[in-house]
């Protein structure tokens, strides 16, 4: 595949789906065709499942029922969406991937999953198929929890679902991203999201920059 996939990741509020448009504008600003898309809900199909996911009782699913929507939704975007557009060489950009599957339901859940079962499902889901770049947005929970309820309360359908936790839950989530971006250095880059957009925009070109040489 000639593409590139890029993801971003981080907690709730932390700035994805603002920086991925700016970092998709970027790129076509270079000539690059980019295709913009999100998980979970990146396909018709998919947004069925998002709304399953995101909205209603924290507790309505267990651990592996969640994880196995999230990655029926994963199965279906990279099948409909990721991979087909990585054949005609465009640059995947996706707002949330794998590793948000890991931070909030291993994670963010006090390891409730069994971390193998979660490997395993990737495996099936997506083979050894990686992101060539995971952005990993951090900052305090606080900070982007504040935002995230400020912009809920102008929509009329409140994605809530995980912002209702408790403020553990979201500290555990951070740690995780953390943690994943130690384990495979490689692929991920941690950058500071708790700053203006502009200035996140810059970090975000930046590395995308050195990574792929544009
Ligand atoms: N760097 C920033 N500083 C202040 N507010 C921001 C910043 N980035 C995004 N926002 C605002 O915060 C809210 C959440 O941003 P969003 O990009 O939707 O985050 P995410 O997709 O990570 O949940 C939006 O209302 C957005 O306009
Ligand atoms: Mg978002």
């Amino acid at each position: 595949m000639n593409g590139r996939f890029i993801t971003l990741e981080g907690g709730e509020g932390c700035g994805k789906s603002t920086q991925a448009k700016l970092l998709s504008s970027y790129l076509q600003s270079k000539g690059i065709e980019t295709v913009l898309s999100k998980e979970p809900g990146g396909t018709p199909e998919g947004l069925v499942l998002r709304q399953l996911l995101v909205t209603g009782d924290k507790d309505k699913f267990d651990a592996v029922t969640e994880c196995l929507l999230y990655y029926a939704d994963r199965r279906n975007h990279l099948t409909k969406v990721v991979w087909p557009a990585m054949e005609q060489g465009k640059w995947v950009i996706s707002d949330r991937y794998a590793d948000s599957t890991e931070a909030y339901q291993y994670y963010g859940y006090d390891k409730r999953i069994d971390y193998n079962t979660l490997q395993n499902m990737y495996k099936i889901v997506a083979g050894d198929f990686k992101p060539d770049l995971t952005l990993i947005l951090d900052m305090p929970p606080e900070v982007g929890m504040k935002r995230s309820f400020a912009k809920a309360a102008n929509m009329e359908n409140k994605e809530l679902r995980f912002e209702n936790r408790q403020m553990e839950f979201h500290n555990n989530l951070r740690r995780g991203f953390l943690e994943i971006a130690k384990r495979e250095p490689n692929r991920c880059v941690v950058v500071n999201a708790d700053t203006d957009i502009e200035t996140l925009h810059k970090q975000i070109v930046a590395v995308v920059a050195e990574r792929f040489g544009i």
